[in-house]
């Protein structure tokens, strides 16, 4: 396969790629180079959450690109502006933006913005820079977010991190109270941990959470890059829970395919940055934004509800599976965003719904993780649980 060699000879080899070469894509599928066509279930990891080339997301893209793509964040860009509008709206009264170009980009203002608040606002204490984090967590790639990040093997060969970032065990508020310090400043945790084998939090934690961060007055920081915009059946996770975070980091789906990450701060921190604190050239590409308010106009009540319903028939059929394969342990998630905990490794499983013409991916190598663009339809879920029900017959020991 000459693309293969020329990747193998010119790129730094990070990372697993299939053997898929991808023609076109369009709302729930894929076509690759000899016309196959692949239903989708992984939406490029939560990020076409509203279906590839969506119409609408396309339009408002090409519209925005005729104009201008990028004149820099030292003047204007109107839609930048309408943007960062409508995500405040959404979010919370006093709520303030900054826009970036990922996940890990609105992680590491969420840490500095933190950190500075805590500068200013215990000083007189001392300063305080400690953040604790969560087991199995996944933050980013950047040598701060992967500090942040609470799995051993993503720090292998690049000690010494980042300080401060310390580890508590999800779900475990006691856990976490025994890791405060004078030195907390706040407590960062993604409302379901999707990179670390699907794992929601449950509401009762995260309620205690906040009001942990209330009596010790710290911050409470949700990364929402892979399960915000959507994914948990609400446009955020936090309103899943009813728990207000005072920052919000997003990315991935928010712009649907074109990059953009976003931090959303609340009254108690945001206004912390002055002139000059943070900055990105691209951040907020005028393109990007253009995209992502049109994902917003898209991802109204009656969407989200509609993918609940989706959701909700997916996993009846899921659960389906679990009673007819003892290697299905367990099936868990939150609105659109499924783990099927195996006892066995999942590659096998990822390798034959590929072939099969079924996208899906397999994380902590034994978690199959569904991420299906919020379109699919009940037809869609019955042929892709048909692909899964003959993978798991073929591999069944
Ligand atoms: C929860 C979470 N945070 C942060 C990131 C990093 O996002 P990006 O790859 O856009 O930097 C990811 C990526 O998978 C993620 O899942």
């Amino acid at each position: 396969m000459k693309i293969k060699q020329i990747e193998n000879k010119y790129f730094m080899h990070v990372y697993k790629r299939s053997n898929l070469i991808v023609k076109r894509a369009k709302n729930q599928f894929i076509w690759d180079m000899n016309g196959k066509k692949y239903l989708d279930f992984f939406a490029g990891i939560s990020v076409c959450n509203v279906g590839h080339c969506n119409k609408t997301v396309i339009k408002a893209a090409k519209l925005q690109l005729d104009k201008f793509a990028h004149i820099s964040n030292l003047y204007y860009a109107p839609l930048q502006i309408k943007l960062g509008e409508e995500l405040a709206k959404r979010t919370f009264p006093g709520a303030k933006i900054f826009l970036s170009n990922s996940g890990a980009e609105a992680n590491e203002c969420a840490i500095k913005l933190a950190r500075k608040w805590g500068f200013i606002n215990h000083s007189k204490s001392g300063n305080r820079y400690e953040i604790i984090c969560f087991n199995n967590s996944f933050h980013g790639r950047t040598i701060a977010t992967l500090s942040a990040t609470g799995q051993e093997k993503f720090h292998e060969y690049l000690k010494p991190l980042q300080e401060k970032f310390v580890f508590a065990e999800f779900n475990n508020i006691n856990s976490v109270k025994k890791l405060f310090s004078d030195k907390t400043v706040a407590v960062m945790i993604e409302p379901v941990q999707c990179e670390g084998g699907v794992w929601p939090a449950n509401k009762i934690f995260l309620r205690k959470l906040r009001e942990f961060c209330d009596e010790k007055d710290i911050l409470l920081i949700f990364d929402e890059v892979q399960c915000g915009m959507g994914r948990t059946g609400k446009l955020f996770a936090f309103k899943h829970y009813g728990v207000k975070p005072d920052i919000i980091s997003l990315a991935k789906s928010l712009a649907n395919g074109f990059p953009l990450g976003a931090t959303i701060a609340g009254e108690k921190c945001a206004k912390s940055f002055i002139f000059g604190d943070h900055g990105s050239t691209f951040g907020g590409n005028p393109v990007s934004c253009a995209a992502a308010i049109a994902v917003l106009k898209i991802m109204n009540t009656k969407f989200l509800d509609n993918s609940i319903k989706i959701a909700k028939y997916l996993k009846i059929k899921l659960e389906n599976l679990k009673d007819k394969y003892s290697i299905i342990k367990e099936i868990r998630g939150l609105g659109t965003i499924f783990g099927i905990a195996l006892s066995i490794d999942g590659g096998k499983i990822v390798d034959y719904c590929l072939k099969n013409g079924l996208i899906i991916n397999c994380t902590h190598n034994t978690v199959i993780r569904l991420l299906p663009p919020l379109i699919i339809t009940k037809n869609d879920v019955n042929q892709a649980v048909k692909i899964l029900d003959k993978a798991f017959e073929r591999i069944k020991i």
